[in-house]
């Protein structure tokens, strides 16, 4: 009983640093990170923008490689407490991981670092009417990403400056889940 414990000690702690070691932060292999995600969490530099009714507060689903390089997100949000699912191309850039898309204004969207596997953490910037928006948001491949994730998460928003006071939990705020 002991000795299985401790085999279960050592096993989680050695998938704990899998996790970091795995990460990968350039030269992507886009087709890795097709397939279904569940937003984790979500931060901003205008909490507005992505707490309820905010119309930066993007439920992700599915992320797809088309041929061309762009990447297709089914996503859903609400308005007005009915879900509406949307379908959004971003366009690939000559930089591997960023694409620019029209939504909700101009955008610029970087793949942060993912291990295709587990978690993804991607970082938009949203320019709209002039205004400059930062958005940063945490998907993982099953509905409980581990804390580990979310420390790492937490480290990446505090380099653009956004602290613990600028990400919402997402997990338990998705009422469009079917
Ligand atoms: C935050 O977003 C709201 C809604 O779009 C906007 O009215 C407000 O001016 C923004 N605040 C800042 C500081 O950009
Ligand atoms: C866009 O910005 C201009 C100038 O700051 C302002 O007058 C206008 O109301 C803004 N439009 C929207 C849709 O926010």
């Amino acid at each position: 009983m002991v000795l299985l414990l401790v085999l279960g000690l050592v096993l989680s702690l050695a998938t704990a640093q899998f996790n970091l070691h795995t990460a990968v932060r350039r030269d992507y292999n886009l087709a890795r990170i097709s397939g279904t995600w569940y937003l984790d969490s979500i931060a901003s530099d205008n909490m507005t923008r992505i707490e309820e009714n905010g119309d930066l507060r993007l439920f992700i689903r599915n992320i797809k490689l088309l041929n061309i390089g762009s990447l297709q997100f089914d996503f859903h949000f609400m308005l007005q407490g009915e879900c509406v699912a949307v379908t959004m191309v971003c366009e690939k850039t000559k930089n591997n991981g960023e694409f620019s898309v029209a939504y909700e204004g101009k955008n610029k969207v970087l793949l942060l670092e993912t291990d295709y596997s587990m978690y993804i953490i991607f970082y938009m910037q949203n320019i709209k009417n002039g205004t400059k928006t930062q958005v940063l948001a945490l998907y993982g491949r099953s509905i409980l990403l581990d804390k580990t994730h979310q420390r790492e998460f937490e480290n990446i928003c505090n380099l653009y400056g956004l602290d613990s006071q600028n990400i919402i939990d997402m997990t338990k705020k998705d009422f469009c889940f079917l």
